[in-house]
């Protein structure tokens, strides 16, 4: 059998004792709104490229979800026609979805795999790949970027997030990444994605305030606060300037 490559091990590692348990940071009313706001983004790309699917004369858009974890992603993609693939560094995760999805058709393969190398080329090219707070772990996050370019069909798309430099974050003593971890700025990204060869992108960005507000906010009533000042701190911010996270949207 040939041997799975893995190039991370110190991240591997982390997200296997992490395993199950990742989906508990996502338990809150807050960021279960959140979470929205990103499977919509994820839902949103994909049916842009339904008109796409049907000129083609095909009826399923082949999706690939980098970096699966517990299938938050994953889920929003497989409530449309697609034929979808995963691919996680970590065992654990893989196996906890392989187990969770056994008995979705739409599902036709969930391996382990660094995104550091490119996904295996028995599996073509992709219609929408999406790699979700996964790629800002390896300093190489910009031979990530390449490696899902070349995978996907021309025209596709590409969805991804990284976190922003200049953010609330920026005080070294509100950074809680275990694992270190890449920044950058809209800048830079744009830099890349030009390098690259993606021929268009939006960036945008959801939340400002710290992550650990997100988990306390349990209550209609501290969601709705919470969401307001995200609101205000947009309209007097704009897109992207301070966001936590940026989210790409790019297209091959
Ligand atoms: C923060 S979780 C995000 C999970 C999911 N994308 C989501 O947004 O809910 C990061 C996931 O990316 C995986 N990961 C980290 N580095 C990776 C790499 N180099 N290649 C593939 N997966 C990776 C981890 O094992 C973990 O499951």
């Amino acid at each position: 059998m040939k041997k799975i490559k893995i190039i991370d091990k110190k991240v591997a590692n982390y997200w296997n004792e992490r395993g199950e348990s990742y989906s508990k940071s996502w338990r809150s009313l807050a960021k279960k709104r959140l979470s929205k706001l990103e499977t919509d983004l994820v839902e949103e790309v994909i049916c842009s490229k339904k008109e796409d699917v049907k000129k083609n004369r095909k009826n399923k858009l082949k999706t690939l979800d980098i970096g699966i974890g517990t299938g938050r992603i994953t889920e929003a993609i497989l409530r449309h026609q697609v034929i979808h693939y995963a691919t996680d560094i970590s065992k654990t995760m893989v196996e906890y979805c392989r187990e969770k999805f056994k008995n979705n058709p739409k599902i036709r393969e969930i391996i382990v795999h660094d995104v550091l190398t490119p996904p295996p080329r028995k599996w073509g090219k992709f219609d929408v790949i999406t790699a979700f707070r996964v790629l800002s772990y390896s300093p190489k996050w910009q031979e990530e970027l390449i490696n899902l370019y070349q995978a996907l069909k021309p025209g596709g798309s590409l969805i991804f997030t990284f976190p922003n430099k200049y953010s609330s974050a920026m005080i070294s003593k509100l950074k809680r990444r275990p694992l270190g971890g890449r920044e950058v700025s809209a800048r830079e990204l744009e830099f890349t994605l030009r390098k690259i060869g993606f021929s268009e992108w939006n960036i945008i960005g959801f939340s400002r305030l710290l992550d650990s507000f997100y988990d306390l906010c349990d209550s209609e009533i501290s969601a709705f606060i919470l969401f307001t000042i995200e609101r205000i701190l947009s309209f007097v911010f704009g897109k992207t300037l301070f966001v936590r996270l940026f989210y790409v949207t790019c297209k091959k």
